[in-house]
């Protein structure tokens, strides 16, 4: 009996100093002292051997024995797990990067934050209307009598008919929102989608943006139009902008004009984009007419007002000489990231 207890302690030693730095070590042990042909299993056959009194106290050794090992190889297990995690991957910090792909803003994003950034600035705030609207909006409270042929001006996207709802095909009808809901003096702009029925081609689409910017207080003139668009025009497209307006019509204001804008790529001397006259379009403008200020329940005795209309995708491909609109829906990774780190 004392030889197999010295035998034990003797097993119980080599499990206390087996030094186990790694997993080969770690399995080492394992094999030696826990594994099915190991010392400890050895140990446990002896049990055949002993008196049957001594069978109690050596079972009772074997097994303190086979814990210790057992909770040496967990303890040192786990600590290899750790170092190996603290250690991490082995990164190479001289390699390149993997190049990402960063998302851009999409150009008439970037345009239309120009656009609020400047009117902002000059005092007009942002408003909002229903991209469907009905006749009164975006006809009949804007002075187009009924079955009047200004209404084919706009070739319009009917959703239903008697009484009309259509698809708004131009932002003026914000006007007759924003008049409705407050007194003037009214100094504001709207940015938005519009529909007409036309054929989509490099020039037209039938989904597009608007700017309508409208003021309306005590003594408003024409001058005041002037030089708001002056001032915008400048601000957006650069201090030697010039602008001019040409004679034109919409049933909203009177008098009417068109406005253009000095040839930013050729500078006035004329070039392909601006068909060589030196000069672009870039919208509608006019003085409110009485009428839609009588629509709103308005004084046109007290108030006079303006307004202007704009194409947001043709003022983006002036300034930056996008030659077919069709490129803004395509989704042409070419196209978008020429605008990287563009806000
Ligand atoms: N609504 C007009 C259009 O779509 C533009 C415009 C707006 C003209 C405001 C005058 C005043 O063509």
């Amino acid at each position: 009996m004392m030889e197999i207890l010295e035998k034990v302690k003797q097993v119980q030693q080599a499990v206390e100093s087996f030094p186990i730095d790694n997993k080969e070590h770690l399995e080492a042990f394992r094999r030696q002292f826990i594994g099915q042909k190991g010392a400890i299993k050895g140990l446990m056959g002896e049990m055949k051997n002993i008196a049957p009194e001594n069978r109690k106290t050596f079972g009772q050794e074997v097994n303190k024995l086979k814990q210790l090992a057992e909770e040496r190889f967990k303890t040192l297990q786990d600590s290899l797990i750790e170092t190996k995690q603290a250690e991490g991957p082995a990164v190479d910090l001289s390699l390149p990067v993997i190049p990402q792909q960063q998302g851009t803003v999409h150009p008439l994003t970037i345009v239309k934050n120009q656009i609020v950034q400047i009117l902002e600035r000059m005092g007009f705030n942002q408003s909002d209307g229903p991209e469907i609207e009905d006749d009164f909006h975006n006809f009949t409270g804007l002075n187009f009598p009924e079955n009047h042929p200004a209404r084919e001006m706009q070739d319009t996207f009917f959703i239903e008919k008697h009484p009309d709802i259509v698809l708004r095909t131009h932002t003026s009808s914000v006007q007759i929102r924003q008049m409705e809901a407050f007194p003037p003096p009214l100094r504001t702009f709207s940015i938005g989608r519009v529909f007409r029925n036309e054929a989509i081609s490099a020039r037209a689409h039938c989904i597009f943006h608007q700017i309508e910017g409208f003021f309306i207080d005590t003594n408003v003139s024409f001058v005041d139009l002037k030089q708001t668009l002056f001032h915008f025009a400048k601000e957006l497209f650069g201090d030697d902008t010039k602008i001019r307006f040409r004679p034109s019509y919409f049933p909203f204001t009177e008098p009417s004009a068109e406005m253009d804008i000095s040839c930013r790529i050729c500078k006035g001397k004329g070039c392909n984009i601006c068909k060589y006259t030196g000069w672009v379009e870039i919208g509608g403008a006019g003085m409110i007419d009485v009428n839609v200020f009588k629509n709103c329940n308005i004084d046109p005795e007290a108030y006079t007002g303006f307004a202007f209309g704009m194409g947001l995708e043709r003022i983006t491909m002036l300034k930056y000489q996008v030659k077919d609109l069709r490129l803004y829906t395509e989704n042409d990774l070419r196209f978008l990231r020429q605008f990287r780190g563009m806000m």
